[in-house]
């Protein structure tokens, strides 16, 4: 018999027929994630998930999924699944690297500009009739030439935004929790300690994983830290920033305005951040193009098909650990 796969939200039709032409797919058609007992029921005999990113997979759900070897996840970020969890299960973890990580830097210099030069807010003024004339002081932003960005994790999205950041002729910061020096080759940037990517960032952009470690690493000591004036992007996990700290700090100017593509209670805004003016706040699209999209999803799908075809680990596994601990049982 064929392995049973569920596919935990709506997907695209091209790659449902996929995995159904080599597994028992069940595919679940709402456009939101399910609560996690509704979803631990659905999935309770499925050999398989894939998985979306606002799927809860944690340690509770996995006591739920006894028959459970693989979860392909359709993102980058597995901060949704319990990794430790599901290594301890023996329960592989994939997920989408490199095919978003240049239509995710694009959208974080889409969303730098944006904030920088107040795009949406110009925008809304003209559409509803507002521009009357041109004017010396409207909508003024600020130089991004000569200007120092900083960036939060060099991974490689980080480092293609930094590639980017050469052409707005900007000099380019970094920290990473990890110096790999050759990630700085060709690049032409700068590796600091956090402290001085805080003092001196004109604008700061996060490219690193959620983890523990990660958690509230923008805080308001660090926004307290950072230069007057300066800017946050953060197109990689909402939690990153304390997202209390932020509204207080672009509530009182310390900070001239932010761009956000992710929320630390995502779908939720903490009160007060969308009422404020400057900032620029969009639905987590990072790499919502349709190619991009599309790869992840047939990433995902490759993981499961390679997988059940005898693939151990399996392409683009996070927990490749699993694989050597069933060869150590059997030995
Ligand atoms: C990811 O893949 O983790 C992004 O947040 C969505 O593409």
């Amino acid at each position: 018999m064929k392995p049973k796969i569920l596919v935990t939200q709506k997907i695209f039709p091209a790659i449902a027929e996929k995995l159904h032409r080599h597994f028992r797919t069940v595919l679940l058609p709402q456009e939101l994630p399910l609560a996690g007992k509704t979803l631990a029921q659905k999935a309770k005999d499925a050999d398989g998930i894939f998985s979306f990113l606002t799927d809860k997979l944690g340690a509770d759900f996995l006591e739920k999924t006894p028959k459970l070897k693989i979860i392909a996840n359709f993102a980058v970020g597995f901060d949704n699944v319990d990794l430790a969890a599901a290594t301890a299960k023996d329960i592989f973890v994939c997920n989408t690297p490199n095919v978003l990580t240049e239509a995710t830097a694009d959208l974080t210099w889409a969303l730098l500009l944006a904030a920088v030069r107040r795009i949406p807010q110009a925008d809304q003024y003209t559409r509803t009739g507002k521009f009357k004339s041109w004017r010396y002081d409207l909508f003024l932003g600020s130089d991004l030439s000569g200007k120092t960005l900083g960036i939060l994790g060099l991974g490689k999205i980080g480092k293609a935004v930094a590639r980017r950041a050469k052409g707005f002729g900007m000099d380019v910061i970094y920290f990473d929790a990890a110096r790999i020096q050759e990630n700085e080759d060709g690049l032409d940037i700068r590796f600091v300690d956090f402290d001085e990517l805080l003092r001196r960032s004109d604008i700061l952009t996060i490219h690193c994983a959620l983890t523990k470690a990660t958690f509230h690493m923008i805080g308001s000591k660090e926004m307290a830290t950072m230069k007057s004036g300066a800017y946050i992007i953060n197109t990689a996990r909402g939690p990153i920033i304390d997202e209390k700290a932020l509204v207080q700090a672009l509530k009182s100017k310390r900070l001239a305005g932010a761009g956000l593509d992710v929320y630390e209670q995502e779908p939720v805004l903490t009160p007060g951040l969308a009422q404020l003016p400057n900032v620029v706040c969009l639905p987590h699209i990072g790499s919502a193009t349709k190619e991009t999209r599309l790869a992840m999803a047939n990433m995902a799908a490759d993981s499961l098909i390679a997988f059940f075809r005898g693939t151990k680990p399996p392409p683009n596994c996070v927990n490749p650990q699993v694989a050597h601990k069933k060869v150590a049982t059997v030995n």
